[in-house]
């Protein structure tokens, strides 16, 4: 969490430093700050709240200059207050550094310091290294390169940071563990950030920097070395994202924008991999890993809220199709219960981000026991995409709004066709089925803009339940990892409490819970378990719960037994989740939005968590 943008170059700095903040805002949005080097020093400016709160306050100041690092937060160590929020000063006030990470021994640091004189303006673990760097540059009267190399021998925990120095004003100072940063090569300038947003507008040149290394921009040039000082080439790629995929385009918010992007975002985690008319399906990343897929004994999913949630569909998917048996693990859980790993055991590891902590320690854990890792990731070289063995992006571009949409239906593409693709290799498919799947595949993206073509109708039933103090969302099969996913939307932006359930569980509990004021989501699709939901709807209906129903299209029983029902197309019963979830991300948007709430940037929650 926390995003971190920094300039060196010929252009002012602020406007640079606070439009890329503003795009990183995703990733924590309770404080911010911007450091600033001119001729009057090095001026640091920080208030709590957003950055449009820090805008405001820059409004009366001198921000003129070509060299600046700036950070939006998301609190970990120090509540959210204008004293903890980043660039942090040394002890002198001549560096100043902005963290996106966790230094996990800053307090035995902080102690010896505190020895040595050194006084500490906040709370956070961050002011901590800066002055241990000043520390040890003044100790060893080295250069701050070094220091800061030093400094980062003696961490424990993670971090991406920026340094500067008022002594140096061409000079600013990186280095990356197990946090993002993404270095802008420009014509004499250089830009630092989280993500490649920040950046993009200005050059499609960058450089991603690796674990353990350290950058140095001075007098315009690039140098890297890792943390035993040896020299590292920086491997310079293009970027491949467009300004205009990071922007509202016309949409109130980036949610409502990426929930209706999904008929492309769904086709682009297809493009290239699917051609029913050749009866071909590949995914260039699995080829090399295919027979060890293929012959797995277990598939063990791991990923946290949304793409856990993507793993319990693919559970169904795999073990229907390819008959492997699955076990789907919150990455949380698995990372620490000494889980056991055998040989066989192929893993996928899904994540939006490919930054999240535990995802990427359950896959490093997994690795050290042996098993082949296949990540399932959106953001292009990312961490987790990097410290996978192989994998397949989900292309579904930049999600930027914090309740994840397009990523979850473009994950789901992803796992359905490397199911179907190990149900063909294992020769547990027959060839109608394979085609049959391919087809209805390619039809998805159609089905989807038809789906979205009741977003009004969504709406007026968004007006109804907007004051609903409690939902509880069903399905069974594939669509109970739909109504998990459901009540999470519904949770995370609106903050109405939500519960899914497999609707035949509900006899065991939670039908104590339902009366006239409680809305009830049944997923109720026309597939195998249909006739059993409908014995649920009427338990719900039979105490007076309130129902909203998503069916397929023509479903006149249960158009006669609900209060409301939104339909969608027909599709094959296993790739129904692409379908049934959106009109339930259309139901949390319209909710959230007529109770007021900060759609994209809900309380308490940050995009990408890279804390444990
Ligand atoms: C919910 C949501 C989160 C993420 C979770 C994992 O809408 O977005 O539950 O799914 O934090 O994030 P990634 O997929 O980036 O690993």
């Amino acid at each position: 969490m926390c995003g971190i943008v920094a300039y060196v170059g010929h252009q002012e700095a602020c406007p640079i430093i606070i439009k890329g903040l503003k795009r990183l805002e995703y990733r924590g949005y309770d404080s911010a700050g911007i450091a600033l080097l001119n001729k009057s020093g090095l001026n640091i400016y920080k208030k709590k709240g957003k950055v449009v709160a820090l805008e405001e306050e820059l409004k009366s100041k001198d921000t003129t200059a070509c060299i600046g690092i700036g950070h939006t937060r998301w609190a970990t160590h120090g509540e959210p207050n204008d004293r903890n929020a980043h660039p942090h000063y040394s002890n002198h006030k001549k560096l100043a550094i902005i963290h996106n990470g966790i230094i996990e021994n800053y307090a035995t640091i902080k102690q010896k310091l505190l020895q040595k004189g050194h006084e500490f303006r906040s709370e956070t673990d961050s002011e901590v290294l800066i002055h241990f760097i000043e520390d040890i540059q003044s100790e060893l009267n080295c250069t701050l390169v070094e220091a800061v190399r030093l400094a980062l021998q003696e961490v424990v925990g993670a971090y991406a940071i920026v340094v500067m120095t008022e002594d140096e004003p061409t000079q600013l100072i990186a280095a990356r563990k197990s946090s993002p940063l993404v270095i802008g090569v420009g014509e004499d300038e250089f830009f630092f950030a989280s993500d490649a947003t920040p950046i993009i507008e200005y050059t499609k040149d960058v450089v991603y920097l690796d674990d353990n290394q350290i950058a140095l921009v001075r007098n315009n040039e690039l140098k890297i070395v890792n943390l035993e000082n040896e020299r590292q080439l920086p491997y310079v790629q293009k970027l491949e994202m467009e300004l205009e995929a990071i922007e509202k385009g016309g949409y109130d918010h980036f949610m409502l924008k990426e929930i209706f992007e999904q008929p492309r975002s769904i086709a682009d985690s297809m493009r290239g991999r699917v051609n029913s008319e050749e009866g071909s399906l590949q995914l260039g990343g699995l080829s090399e890993y295919m027979g060890k897929l293929a012959d797995a004994k277990r598939i063990i999913i791991v990923g946290c809220g949304t793409s856990w949630h993507a793993g319990l569909v693919a559970e169904y998917i795999f073990e229907e199709l390819a008959r492997i048996p699955v076990e789907v693990e919150y990455a949380s859980e698995f990372r620490y219960r000494n889980p056991i790993i055998r040989e066989k055991d192929f893993v996928i590891a899904i994540s939006q981000s490919g930054e999240t902590a535990d995802t990427l320690a359950a896959i490093q854990l997994a690795k050290s026991k042996g098993a082949t890792i296949f990540g399932v990731c959106n953001v292009v070289g990312s961490s987790i995409a990097r410290e996978t063995h192989a994998g397949a992006y989900t292309h579904a571009g930049p999600e930027i709004g914090v309740a994840s949409t397009k990523a979850f239906t473009a994950q789901v593409t992803v796992l359905t066709q490397m199911a179907i693709a190990v149900a063909k290799k294992r020769g547990t498919i027959s060839e109608g089925l394979y085609r049959q799947l391919l087809i209805e595949l390619e039809n998805i993206p159609r089905k989807v803009e038809q789906v979205l073509k009741a977003a009004d109708k969504i709406k007026e039933i968004a007006f109804i339940f907007t004051y609903a103090r409690n939902f509880i969302y069903l399905g069974r099969g594939l669509n109970f990892p739909v109504a998990l996913e459901g009540a999470l939307k519904l949770k995370e932006i609106s903050y109405i409490h939500a519960e899914g359930y497999p609707a035949a569980e509900m006899k065991h509990g939670p039908i104590a819970l339902i009366d006239e004021d409680m809305p009830v989501v049944f997923i109720a699709t026309k597939d195998s378990s249909y006739e059993k939901v409908v014995s649920n709807i009427q338990e719900v209906k039979a105490r007076k719960g309130r129902v909203i129903a998503i069916v397929t299209e023509g479903d006149s029983l249960i158009h006669s037994m609900v209060d409301f029902v939104i339909e969608i197309p027909k599709t094959h019963e296993i790739l129904m989740p692409l379908l049934s979830s959106i009109p339930l991300q259309l139901l949390s948007y319209y909710i959230a939005v007529m109770r007021g709430r900060n759609v994209d940037q809900p309380r308490n929650l940050a995009k990408s968590v890279t804390v444990e």
